[in-house]
């Protein structure tokens, strides 16, 4: 088996080359494949001019068996290549992704989120039979299920919000533009794909699920979005492509893009300043005794005086607990479990060791 080809684009179809590289080597996939649209006949606007839709060669499938025999291939080749806690994100319209999403979860991923991308200018419904389709739909799903996995919280919350000193928890619909004017990839002058997806939906895919240093492989690379934005954003990436005219201009869009240097990159450091909840005893903020409210199914713990917490028959961590409150999937307790204030209103308890962090 080869080493990873790290940095460039290969030339071939995706499942082939996935099948030849080395297994559980990558930390995240980015994949946007053919959506299926099966359109018959062209679409015109009112004044009679063609609309640009995707009638590309790589999107006609005889049937609906067809689509699903070539994604269960590329989704098990693409599995078989992520590391045991990597991740992989699938974008799709309303064509394609419940079937992708029904593969996906028979071949064992496991679900994390899905995202809606919501277009704050998409293109109208010409015809006015339907409602304007104004978003698109992206699965996010890690290899096992329990397994560890990258989620970078913090620079999520600052990306979402700068006003308040500890940022926002961001939510899973996302407005963003779709790619229009100047920032469309051209090959002389006319729009080189009809695809092309907005760098700043790979801007927050990449800060949110991968570090500075990982891999990220895109088997559908067009036009190199994902490598663009996984170079400036200091990580190394891979591109697969069948088509070679989209290789060159994908490869001339990489190339101009400039590399951020490591410390801007590194910014998730403070996870590693620990922080553990019985400091929030020791130094008074908490009380033993004192009850914490769960995120969900209004579960209630008390706090002990060693630091952990009883709900029921569970006695532990604010982790542990929050884990098997959570039938046994990775939890941060700090982003859980709520403290009521003194005018009864319900206060994360993370924000409690966000003040003592920022104290240093
Ligand atoms: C929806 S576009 C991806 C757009 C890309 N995310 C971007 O921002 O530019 C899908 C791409 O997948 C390529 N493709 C389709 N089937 C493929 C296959 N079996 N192997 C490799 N590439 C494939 C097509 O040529 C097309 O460029």
């Amino acid at each position: 088996m080869k080493p990873l080809p790290l940095n460039s684009i290969i030339h071939g179809d995706c499942i082939e080359i996935l099948k030849s590289l080395p297994e559980n080597s990558v930390d995240l996939i980015f994949a946007d494949p053919p959506y299926n649209l099966q359109l018959s006949k062209d679409l015109y606007r009112p004044n009679m001019t063609k609309v640009d839709a995707v009638d590309d060669n790589w999107d006609q499938f005889e049937n609906f068996s067809e689509y699903d025999e070539f994604t269960r291939q590329w989704l098990s080749a693409s599995r078989r290549v992520l590391k045991e806690t990597g991740t992989i994100w699938v974008i799709g319209t309303y064509h394609n992704i419940y079937r992708v999403g029904a593969l996906m979860q028979d071949l064992g991923f496991w679900f994390l989120n899905d995202i809606v991308w919501i277009k704050s200018n998409p293109m109208p419904n010409f015809r006015g039979v339907r409602f304007t389709n104004a978003h698109e739909t992206m699965i996010w799903a890690q290899k096992h299920k329990g397994a560890k996995y990258t989620f970078n919280h913090q620079s999520m919350k600052k990306l979402n919000d700068d006003s308040r000193e500890n940022g926002l928890q961001m939510r899973s619909d996302w407005n963003l533009n779709l790619v229009t004017g100047k920032h469309r990839i051209r090959s002389n002058g006319v729009k080189a794909h009809s695809t092309q997806k907005p760098e700043a939906l790979l801007y927050r895919i990449i800060m949110a699920s991968s570090n500075a240093g990982d891999v990220i492989l895109d088997p559908f690379f067009e036009s190199g979005t994902t490598g663009a934005v996984a170079k400036r954003l200091g990580r190394n990436w891979i591109g697969i492509e069948r088509d070679k005219k989209y290789i060159k201009v994908a490869q001339k869009r990489v190339d101009s893009v400039q590399e951020a240097d490591r410390e801007a990159m590194d910014v998730e450091k403070r996870k590693q300043a620990r922080v553990p909840f019985g400091a929030l005893l020791e130094n008074g903020t908490l009380q033993p005794g004192q009850i914490l409210y769960f995120a969900k199914n209004g579960a209630k713990a008390k706090i002990l005086s060693n630091g952990h917490i009883r709900c029921g028959d569970l006695t532990g961590s604010i982790h542990g607990v929050a884990k098997s409150l959570m039938n046994g999937a990775p939890a941060n307790g700090w982003d859980v479990w709520f403290y009521k204030d003194e005018h009864g209103k319900k206060i994360l308890i993370d924000t409690l060791r966000e003040k003592i962090l920022s104290k240093g």
